[in-house]
């Protein structure tokens, strides 16, 4: 836990120092998309690309009528990127040149090969457009986080003139788009305990940030995973009295978040669950010690929900004598 800690820690330090660096850097959006990665932007702005040439001249830009004129169908039309009153919007800005850069030449020539393509440039050179805008709050944390690393980019996610579903995923609802990748965890959400995902009063991003995060796992809240869930589960926070070590270690060693085909989306049954680390214990807490199960006094130990019929404060206690988590 204490590693993990330290890892998320050091990974997010390092992903602020960098991203406030490589923020500084793409200040001008024309040098962030020359032809090179995110990360050797200095290089790029030497290096000519589609779209530029030295230092941009306000008369590079020939407008988005210009640019409609010949792609009548490639319209953002009806998408936050078109609402003009909102100054940082492609709209109020340089239009279709906000994300394709300077078009003049080749809005003179119609040579393909002289605009910005997202089709023929790498994921992280497209991520670095968007970031020009998209670098603050909970986008600060992108570059390098694991998306960014696996080239996952964010028009892999993300469409601009045709989206699909909210916030322009290129799928009608985000369970959709991450099982395009993520199949069997989005699979396990269909199994009969689970939190209430696939009836869509959550979703994958209401634990995770699929734009970075200071968490392990691209949690959202927190920095480890047991401030993920207490996040929403603040009753199971603490601190107590009288703590469950594995509780303050890790609700996922008990929990498979999700989901599973056990109660309360446990990892196992009662009592195999608990028998995984209380093998013995003053009162026999193997089932196999009761192995005549009529009349026996362990017959209770395997009784529906089992151990924690009687420990019932598995969490964590508050009672002065709630040592062995019964009250
Ligand atoms: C004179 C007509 C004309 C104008 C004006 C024009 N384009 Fe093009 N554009 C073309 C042609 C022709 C192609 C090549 C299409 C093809 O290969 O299918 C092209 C290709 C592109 C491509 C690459 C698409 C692909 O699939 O390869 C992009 C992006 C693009 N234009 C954006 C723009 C933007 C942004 C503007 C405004 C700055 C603009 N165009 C203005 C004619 C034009
Ligand atoms: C917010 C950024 C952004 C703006 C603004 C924008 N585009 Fe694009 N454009 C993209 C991205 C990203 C793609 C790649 C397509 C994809 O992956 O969905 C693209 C693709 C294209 C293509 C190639 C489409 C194809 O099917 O191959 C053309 C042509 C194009 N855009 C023209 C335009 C024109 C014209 C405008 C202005 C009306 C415009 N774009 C405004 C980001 C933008
Ligand atoms: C010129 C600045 C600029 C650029 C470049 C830009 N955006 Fe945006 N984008 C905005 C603004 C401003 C908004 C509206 C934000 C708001 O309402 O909070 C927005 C909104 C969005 C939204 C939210 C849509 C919704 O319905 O909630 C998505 C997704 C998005 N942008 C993706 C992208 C992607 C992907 C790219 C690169 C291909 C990109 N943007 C490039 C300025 C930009
Ligand atoms: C793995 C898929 C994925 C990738 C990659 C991705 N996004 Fe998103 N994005 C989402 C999902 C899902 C949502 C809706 C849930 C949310 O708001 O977190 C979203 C929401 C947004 C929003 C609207 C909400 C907000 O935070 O303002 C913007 C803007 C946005 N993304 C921009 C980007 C940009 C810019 C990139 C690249 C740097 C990117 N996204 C990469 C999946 C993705
Ligand atoms: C285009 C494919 C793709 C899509 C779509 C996608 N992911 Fe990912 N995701 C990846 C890859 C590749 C990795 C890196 C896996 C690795 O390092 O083992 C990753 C990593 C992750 C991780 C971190 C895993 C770890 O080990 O730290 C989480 C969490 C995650 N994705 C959640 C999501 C969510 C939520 C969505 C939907 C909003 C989504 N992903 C959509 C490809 C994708
Ligand atoms: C209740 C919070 C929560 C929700 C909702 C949730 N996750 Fe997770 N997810 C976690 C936690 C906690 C972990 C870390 C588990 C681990 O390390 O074993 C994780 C791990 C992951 C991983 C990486 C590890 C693995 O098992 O491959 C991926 C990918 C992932 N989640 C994707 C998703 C997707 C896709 C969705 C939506 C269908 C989703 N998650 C919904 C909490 C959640
Ligand atoms: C975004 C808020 C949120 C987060 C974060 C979250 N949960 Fe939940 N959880 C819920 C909701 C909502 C329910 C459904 C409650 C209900 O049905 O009464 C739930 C239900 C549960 C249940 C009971 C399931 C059942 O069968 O009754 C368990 C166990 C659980 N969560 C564990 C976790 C664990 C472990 C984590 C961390 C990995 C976590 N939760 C993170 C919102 C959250
Ligand atoms: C030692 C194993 C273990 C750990 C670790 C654990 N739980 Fe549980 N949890 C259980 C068991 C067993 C139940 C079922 C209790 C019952 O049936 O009365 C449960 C039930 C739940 C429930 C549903 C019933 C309720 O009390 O609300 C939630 C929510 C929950 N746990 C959240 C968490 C969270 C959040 C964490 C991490 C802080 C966590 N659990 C850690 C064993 C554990
Ligand atoms: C991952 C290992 C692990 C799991 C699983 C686990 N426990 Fe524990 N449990 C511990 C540890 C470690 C302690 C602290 C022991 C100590 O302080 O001597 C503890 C303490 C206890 C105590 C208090 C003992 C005392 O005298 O302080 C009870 C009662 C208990 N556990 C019951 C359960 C039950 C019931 C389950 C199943 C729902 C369970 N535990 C699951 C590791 C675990
Ligand atoms: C019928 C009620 C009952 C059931 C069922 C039960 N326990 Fe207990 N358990 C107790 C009581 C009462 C104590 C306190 C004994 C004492 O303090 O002398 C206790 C104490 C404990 C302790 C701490 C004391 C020690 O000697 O280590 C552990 C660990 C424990 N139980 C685990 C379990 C496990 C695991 C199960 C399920 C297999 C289980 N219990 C089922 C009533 C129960």
């Amino acid at each position: 836990m204490n590693v993990h800690r330290w890892f998320a820690c050091a990974t997010a330090m390092s992903a602020a120092v960098f991203g406030l660096t490589v923020g500084l850097i793409v200040q001008d959006p024309i040098v962030a998309a020359a032809g090179a990665p995110a990360r050797v932007k200095t290089q790029a702005a030497a290096v000519p690309g589609p779209g530029v040439q030295g230092a941009v001249a306000p008369g590079d830009y020939v407008g988005e009528a210009t640019c409609l004129g010949c792609h009548d169908t490639q319209s953002y039309q009806g998408t936050k990127h078109a609402v003009a009153f909102n100054e940082r919007t492609p709209a109020a800005t340089h239009g279709c040149e906000s994300c394709h850069g300077p078009g003049r030449a080749h809005a003179d020539s119609g040579d393909p090969a002289l605009i910005r393509n997202f089709k023929t440039m790498t994921p992280q050179q497209g991520s670095a457009i968007c970031a020009t805008c998209h670098n603050r709050g909970a986008h600060a944390l992108w570059d390098g986080s694991q998306h960014d690393q696996r080239n996952v980019g964010c028009a892999t996610c993300h469409s601009i003139h045709s989206p699909q579903g909210p916030s322009q995923l290129k799928a009608s609802t985000e369970m959709a788009l991450c099982a395009t990748c993520h199949r069997p965890v989005v699979n396990r959400q269909h199994r009969f305990s689970h939190m209430p995902v696939r009836e869509g009063n959550m979703t994958c991003s209401s634990c995770h940030n699929p734009h970075g995060s200071t968490n392990v796992r691209l949690l959202k809240a927190g920095t480890t995973i047991d401030e993920s869930c207490t996040s929403c589960h603040t009753d199971k926070r603490g601190p107590y009295l009288w703590e469950h070590a594995p509780v303050s270690e890790s609700c996922i060693t008990c929990h498979e978040p999700h989901g599973s085909n056990n109660p309360r989306m446990l990892v196992s049954k009662t009592p195999f669950l608990c028998q995984r680390c209380h093998v013995t214990s003053r009162h026999p807490p193997t089932v196999y010690d009761g192995y005549l199960l009529q009349n026996s006094p362990n017959g209770n130990k395997i009784y529906a929900r089992s151990c924690v019929i009687c420990h019932q404060q598995i969490h964590g206690s508050n009672s002065p004598s709630g040592k062995a988590l019964l009250r």
